[in-house]
């Protein structure tokens, strides 16, 4: 086979095999070249719990792994989970050479692994591919190196950049191909998450339907996460159908005790996280009756210790405002459809705004795809610190090349119900 770079990217898409199905742990894959060049083992991390992708690609190899590369997209394992540590099995299996895209920042690993292979005489190269690589695993380097999910922001908008009519009604914007996409977004999420006026406007159930799946590797539904501070969305409707998917609501300290109550009877999780400190007045719909809202940094900390590797935020306008102003986005998604709502409708980012075009929020273009009529942007924080947000904010938004971020240990409190 070919060069070191193009044995990475089948292992990056032998790894995205177990993007919808691997979280918590992240969807690493693997391929072992012979040293005639074939390729003799390949393999992807399917379910925590189940072998990784070195353990499946060795497997393949049997025998023809002694004296082969390994290319594998994030440094092996260093530790005992539920499953036997990668790095070692390597060593067992004889392989001559490892290379690696990406160093592990789980304090765990955070080059214990590739220290293990170097001890026994392995020739270990890190780096080779460490963008696309890094690319596909950004939501897991997120959670490693910041406690937090990835926050990807997803809407669907107007020509004209409105996400709802004057009166809130906004289904549908875009057509059947958008809203089919999106909602592979939400089976990619670990958690989909909206604001109480989305909850009451919308009665979503936030589920993805409809799907089929390669390898017959089905993903479990999100956790549907809602944010109400004050407890003014009613424990009722598909959001609270414990069939369907569980749901989480994140609330302050001042909710009211009996909205507690119907939430958790209804078969819900609560938790309740600090009023967030000075937030901004809600500028687009119904007022919160009850003063702060939830402190948002604290919200997305309750996700990452749940193990959740990517939250996507489903709405509305009011709560993508005030993500945006705390500088916690790390991507957005907009789907465009063919529509015009004029200026009374509702905007995709409610609330103040940079008041001149110095201190706007600069955003770069990831990809453009042609969806039916309608097409989908997806954009990145051009440089962190560019939202003017908090110092925890442009920690959230870390997730740099981990070319650059060898040895970087950047702790992680998550939890570890994976592995
Ligand atoms: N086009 C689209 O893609 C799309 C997607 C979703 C929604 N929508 C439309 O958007 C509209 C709803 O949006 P909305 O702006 O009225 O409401 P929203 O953003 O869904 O919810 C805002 C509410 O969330 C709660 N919240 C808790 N903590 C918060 C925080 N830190 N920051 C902000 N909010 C926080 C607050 O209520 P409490 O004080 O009660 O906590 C707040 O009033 C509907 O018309 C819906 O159809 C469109």
């Amino acid at each position: 086979m070919r060069g070191d770079e193009a044995a990475m990217a089948e292992a990056v898409a032998q790894g995205e095999r177990g993007r919808f199905t691997a979280a918590p742990n992240p969807w690493v894959g693997c391929v072992i070249v012979a040293s005639d060049g074939e390729v003799v083992g390949r393999g992807f991390h399917q379910r925590a719990g189940e072998p990784h992708a070195e353990v499946h690609a060795l497997r393949e190899a049997g025998e023809r792994a002694r004296g082969a590369t390994a290319y594998v997209t994030l440094e092996p394992c260093a530790h005992q989970g539920r499953t036997p540590p990668c790095a070692p099995a390597l060593v067992d299996a004889g392989v001559g050479r490892v290379v690696v895209a990406v160093l592990d920042p789980d304090d765990r690993v955070a080059g214990r692994g590739v220290d293990i292979l170097r001890a026994a005489g392995i020739a270990v190269d890190v780096g080779v591919g460490a963008g696309a690589a890094a690319r596909s695993l950004a939501p897991y380097l997120h959670h490693r190196r910041t406690g937090r999910p990835l926050c990807l922001l997803k809407t669907a908008a107007s020509l004209d950049g409105r996400t709802a009519a004057a009166d809130g009604t906004s289904q549908w914007i875009t057509g059947p191909d958008a809203r089919a996409d999106a909602h592979r977004l939400r089976a990619e999420s670990g958690a989909v998450v909206v604001g109480a006026g989305t909850a009451l406007a919308d009665h979503p159930s936030l589920t993805f339907r409809n799907l089929a799946f390669e390898d017959g590797l089905t993903p479990a539904q999100p956790l549907r996460v809602l944010l109400d501070a004050s407890g003014r969305v009613p424990a009722s409707g598909p959001l609270f159908d414990p069939t369907l998917a569980p749901t989480l609501v994140i609330t302050s300290p001042r909710v009211a005790p009996g909205a507690v109550a119907a939430w958790k009877a209804a078969g819900a999780e609560v938790e309740d996280v600090a009023a967030a400190p000075g937030a901004p007045p809600f500028t687009g719909a119904p007022a919160s009756p009850s003063g702060p809202a939830v402190d948002l940094a604290c919200a997305l900390e309750v996700l990452g210790r749940r193990g959740i590797l990517q939250a996507m935020v489903e709405g509305g306008a009011t709560l993508h405002g005030a993500l945006l102003r705390a500088g916690l986005v790390d991507r957005l998604v907009v789907y465009t459809g063919g529509v015009v709502l004029g200026a009374e409708g509702r905007p995709l980012f409610a609330g103040p705004g940079p008041g001149t075009l110095d201190g706007a929020s600069r955003w770069r273009l990831t990809a453009v795809r042609e969806l039916g009529p309608d097409a989908r942007l997806d954009w990145e924080p051009l440089e962190p610190g560019d939202l003017g947000g908090s110092p925890a904010s442009s920690e959230a938004r870390s997730g740099g090349s981990p070319a650059s971020r060898e040895g970087d240990s950047g702790g992680s409190p998550a939890s570890r119900e994976g592995d």
